[in-house]
């Protein structure tokens, strides 16, 4: 028997996955890895210099607060945007210098979850 060169279903099936890991690869942002070291500056920045505005506590001060009660209804990217791109005309600005779209996700989650 002569051996085939290809083997057409399993190319096709290689050719999908590989579509479908492209696909999530780019819209998955909060999948990036973040390091553990990263993790805990994250949430230093977001005690120190979030909570300058937002309130020691994350209940607000100048800012509204960020405590999961306050966030919960509110949709992912729509404060994942806000993070990056701040809010135009008010005191919340861009952190978009400073953070990777993937670490305002992160703290997106945790905001959420209520800060340890
Ligand atoms: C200089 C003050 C200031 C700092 C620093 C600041 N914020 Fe804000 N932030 C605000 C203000 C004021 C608003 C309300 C804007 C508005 O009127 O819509 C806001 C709004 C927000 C909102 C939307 C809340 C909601 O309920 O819609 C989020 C989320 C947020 N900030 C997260 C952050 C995070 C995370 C950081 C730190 C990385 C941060 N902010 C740092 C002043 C600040």
């Amino acid at each position: 028997m002569q051996p085939r060169p290809f083997n057409k279903p399993v190319l096709l099936k290689a050719a999908v996955l590989i579509v479908i890991l492209g696909a999530a690869a780019g819209s998955a942002q909060a999948a990036e890895p973040i390091s553990v070291d990263r993790q805990s500056g994250l949430l230093h920045l977001v005690r120190q210099d979030c909570g300058s505005c937002h309130g020691m506590t994350l209940k607000g001060g100048l800012g509204p607060g960020l405590l999961p009660v306050n966030l919960q209804d509110k949709p992912d990217d729509t404060l994942v945007d806000i993070i990056l791109d701040g809010v135009p005309e008010t005191p919340m600005p861009p952190w978009r210098p400073l953070l990777a779209p993937g670490e305002a996700a992160w703290i997106v989650t945790q905001l959420k979850k209520g800060l340890k």
